[in-house]
């Protein structure tokens, strides 16, 4: 009989309460469901919903981990996945905001992720730079697929750009979820138009789009219309998640009338040619997009790890001060930690 393989350790920073500094230690490896995979993490990227989280939003229990991006290797897989092998290098979005447990927090050694949320990532694409992608392509999905909210096609790798007469605008364009969504909505032959400030008008050209708004302008409304032009006028993402954003952002609706979906709670008073609808930016609505377009867009160069990873530390140790990065503006870059 051939002896067992020793079993790898797992680590996991763990968060015991609200606003306690997080605690690494062993933890139990977690075993995949028929549809996971088990991920040995060698990046994580850093999201605003991680401060949040640790000071207690959407917590289910204690101790958790915490944690969305991630990117590895795969380690195991479960019983019903044919896409992935044991070594595959992979990007994926883990999902502990939606199961609360810490196995499936990106904050660990070893996490679970489903299998439908996670793709292979070409060689060439280091792990700090593929994993800017996983959230902000989800989020990006749960607003442009889902049939209640625009129900936009799917990118491919040959769409021709700007080929179906059809507009879609990024309101923050600069985000990473804004940065996301241009490139889909480029990818799936749709003219995107964005906003953010004239440093990121470059990086949001980058992404797919044709033209770019300083969103402080007195007269982005007018130029955002103009620009649509007699193109069809697909909806709007709102990728900022503050309120304030519907300051600049209805007044560009009235001009258009449509369909908003927005990172933040959308205002309960809306112009009346208008619509709006929130987005939770994990879920099964981004599986096709995964499945699709991913691994082929990154291969061929038309999905972009943008924005630019910022690697702030390496190993979990380093997570609490990346937490507290996070807790001031970022501006068209992506807090990265490798591990
Ligand atoms: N609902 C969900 O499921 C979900 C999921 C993911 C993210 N979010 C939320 O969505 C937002 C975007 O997330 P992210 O990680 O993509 O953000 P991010 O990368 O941190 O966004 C930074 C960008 O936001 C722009 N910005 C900041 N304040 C702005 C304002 N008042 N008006 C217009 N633009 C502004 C800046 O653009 P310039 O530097 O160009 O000025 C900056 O580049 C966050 O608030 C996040 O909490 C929600």
């Amino acid at each position: 009989m051939s002896p067992i393989p020793p079993q790898p350790t797992n680590l996991s920073a763990f968060l015991d309460s609200p606003n306690q500094p997080l605690r690494i230690a062993p933890s139990p490896l977690p075993t995949p469901g028929e549809n996971d995979i088990i991920i040995r993490n060698h990046a994580v990227a850093i999201n605003t919903i991680d401060p949040a989280q640790a000071a207690g939003f959407n917590v289910k229990k204690y101790p958790t981990v915490l944690g969305h991006d991630l990117a590895g290797e795969v380690f195991a897989v479960g019983s019903q996945v044919t896409r992935f092998r044991k070594g595959d290098r992979v990007i994926g979005h883990a999902w502990q905001f939606l199961t609360g447990e810490a196995a499936d927090g990106a904050f660990s050694l070893y996490s679970r992720v489903p299998a439908r949320n996670a793709a292979v990532l070409p060689e060439g694409i280091s792990y700090a730079d593929g994993v800017v992608l996983p959230l902000a392509l989800d989020t990006a999905a749960a607003g442009f697929y889902q049939e209640t909210h625009l129900n936009l096609e799917l990118p491919t790798i040959d769409a021709k750009p700007a080929s179906r007469g059809e507009v879609v605008v990024v309101y923050g364009g600069s985000s990473s979820v804004g940065a996301a969504a241009i490139q889909l909505a480029f990818n799936a032959g749709y003219r995107a138009l964005a906003t953010s400030s004239p440093r990121n008008f470059d990086l949001c050209r980058n992404c797919g789009a044709s033209e770019v708004f300083d969103y402080k302008s007195s007269t982005i409304a007018e130029d955002i219309a103009r620009a649509v032009g007699s193109d069809k006028f697909v909806g709007l993402y709102n990728a900022i998640g503050v309120p304030e954003s519907f300051d600049v952002v209805l007044p560009v609706m009235e001009k258009l009338g449509g369909g908003i979906v927005a990172n933040t709670k959308p205002p309960g008073k809306l112009p009346e040619n208008v619509s709006a609808r929130f987005v939770l930016g994990v879920g099964e609505s981004s599986f096709p997009l995964w499945e699709g377009f991913v691994t082929e867009g990154l291969a061929s160069g038309k999905l972009k790890c943008l924005p630019n990873a910022k690697v702030v530390g390496k190993g979990l140790g380093s997570l609490q001060a990346a937490f507290e990065t996070r807790d001031g503006p970022v501006s068209a870059e992506k807090i990265v930690v490798e591990l």
